[in-house]
């Protein structure tokens, strides 16, 4: 059975991770294929929050296969720290598979990420600093170290010595910095290695075994359509490439293996970090929006930028990702507004106006929203548990937001709970075999 890929839609953090979780129950596969600990991805359980920055939300299902595949970048103290803490919480690791091929953030590359920020001042990207981008950079430049050389002192220590070769210039100020060390590096690393020994393999073949089996396999995206650096918001993206396309690299699986492909957006906008935001609300309500929905960063804890939906940038999203269903979260922030604004096109610098989204960065920055305005709904929708529960205006919102992508709501977000969701009445229908039991 070809697999179900989730993205972001927007510009991260619109709950994936949820969407996930809630799958994940049925899947017997769940792979993340791109970006690192730059991600956060929040679960609530009940009374209990999980956090998870590499492993696959999936994980909570004990024993399920949850693979971090080639295309991640990881960062092994994160991972062996994340491991550490789900194991003091009683949580079964043991079904964590992680790529032997994935490559492994270096301490140098947490450097040059301060480093690079630092250095573009005002023009800064506004990272994570996690050193996600100089580790792709070093991927590309075929200086990365990747999972499998931590199993091998000589290779390990050879590659360390060839990459931090290029970077002396840069990493001048740090070259007193112990963790510079070539021999402390080399051994830290070996020790990760041993420690992570038990979970690395192959896990391409893993996912063929399972989609080979027909069985139902998922994956995991993190950031969004539009950080991704080829179709996002360039230079103000991540390193990675989040759309849907990329899992197929990311995880080692062909274009025929995915059926579906479900873009998790929500109700809102919201950007953190520096970039063009044409619906962005940089005022009181935008305020409100961040209050009542709790944008602050879930690793970075900063504030998140908010804004209205942006129908011209969804629109967008599901196309480069074929959509073929679309999640909804975070209606129930909405609930108390009178009335609500969505982005239908922009409006450029010297009254020009834009259906689509636009390719040109200096067009980008200049572009603001421009709105119809739709009916609000007072009601408290977070015990809506089937379409019928929902207000007449916030049906009307979502069939707005559907027709105008073209592409049909499958699952809607009330609250940030696991069995706060709304199934849509065709999702159900179409889809038996992934809908889980809520
Ligand atoms: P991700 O990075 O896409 O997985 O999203 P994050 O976990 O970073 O951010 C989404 C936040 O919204 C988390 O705190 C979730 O618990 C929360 N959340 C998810 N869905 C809903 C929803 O439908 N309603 C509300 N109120 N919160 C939600
Ligand atoms: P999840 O998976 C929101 C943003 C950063 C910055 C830009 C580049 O939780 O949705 P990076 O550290 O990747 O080089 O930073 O991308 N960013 C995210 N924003 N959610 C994320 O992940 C993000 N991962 C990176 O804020 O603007
Ligand atoms: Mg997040």
């Amino acid at each position: 059975m070809p697999g179900t890929v989730i993205v972001g839609a927007q510009w991260g953090d619109e709950g994936k991770g949820k969407v996930v979780d809630l799958l994940a129950e049925r899947a017997d596969m769940v792979v993340r294929f791109q970006g690192g600990n730059n991600a956060g991805h929040t679960i609530v359980r009940g009374h209990e929050k999980w956090k998870f920055h590499l492993i696959p939300s999936g994980i909570l299902y004990p024993g399920k296969t949850c693979a971090i595949g080639n295309g991640v970048v990881i960062d092994p103290r994160v991972l062996t720290d994340e491991i550490d803490g789900l194991r003091a919480r009683g949580v079964d690791v043991s079904g964590l598979k992680v790529s032997a091929n994935a490559h492994l953030i270096m301490p140098y590359h947490l450097m040059l990420d301060d480093a690079g920020e630092a250095r573009l001042g005002k023009l800064q990207i506004g990272t994570t600093k996690r050193g996600i981008g100089p580790c792709y950079a070093d991927k590309a430049a075929r200086l990365g170290i990747r999972v499998q050389d931590m199993l091998d002192e000589k290779i390990l220590k050879k590659k360390i010595a060839a990459a931090l070769e290029p970077k002396r210039q840069t990493l001048r100020p740090f070259m007193k910095d112990p963790r510079l060390d070539l021999q402390a590096m080399t051994d830290e690393y070996l020790t990760f290695g041993h420690r992570l020994e038990q979970f690395i393999a192959d896990t391409a073949t893993l996912a063929h075994r399972a989609l080979d089996d027909d069985r139902f396999v998922v994956f995991e995206g993190a950031q969004a359509t539009m950080l991704d650096i080829d179709h996002g918001t360039y230079p103000f993206v991540t390193s990675s490439n989040p759309v849907a396309g990329a899992a197929c690299v990311g995880a080692g699986v062909g274009p025929r293996d995915i059926q579906e492909v479900w873009g998790v957006a929500k109700a809102y906008c919201t950007r953190v970090g520096a970039g063009p935001f044409p619906t962005e609300l940089d005022d009181a309500l935008g305020e409100e929006i961040r209050e009542r929905g709790g944008e602050y960063g879930t690793t970075t804890g900063r504030p998140r930028r908010t804004g209205w939906m942006d129908l011209v940038a969804l629109r967008y999203a599901a196309r480069i990702n074929s959509m073929s269903g679309l999640v909804i979260t975070k209606l129930d922030v909405y609930s108390g507004f009178d009335s609500i604004k969505v982005a239908t096109r922009y409006r450029g610098a010297e009254e020009a106006t834009f259906e689509t989204f636009p390719y040109h960065q200096s067009v980008l920055h200049h572009a603001t929203g421009e709105y119809e305005e739709l009916p609000g709904w007072q009601e408290d929708i977070t015990e809506a548990r089937s379409e019928s529960d929902l207000p007449q205006n916030a049906r009307d919102y979502l069939r707005y937001i559907a027709d105008f992508i073209g592409v049909p709501i499958v699952l809607v977000g009330v609250g940030p709970a696991r069995e706060q969701v709304v199934w849509a009445e065709g999702a159900v229908e179409a889809l038996p075999a992934l809908i889980p039991a809520v």
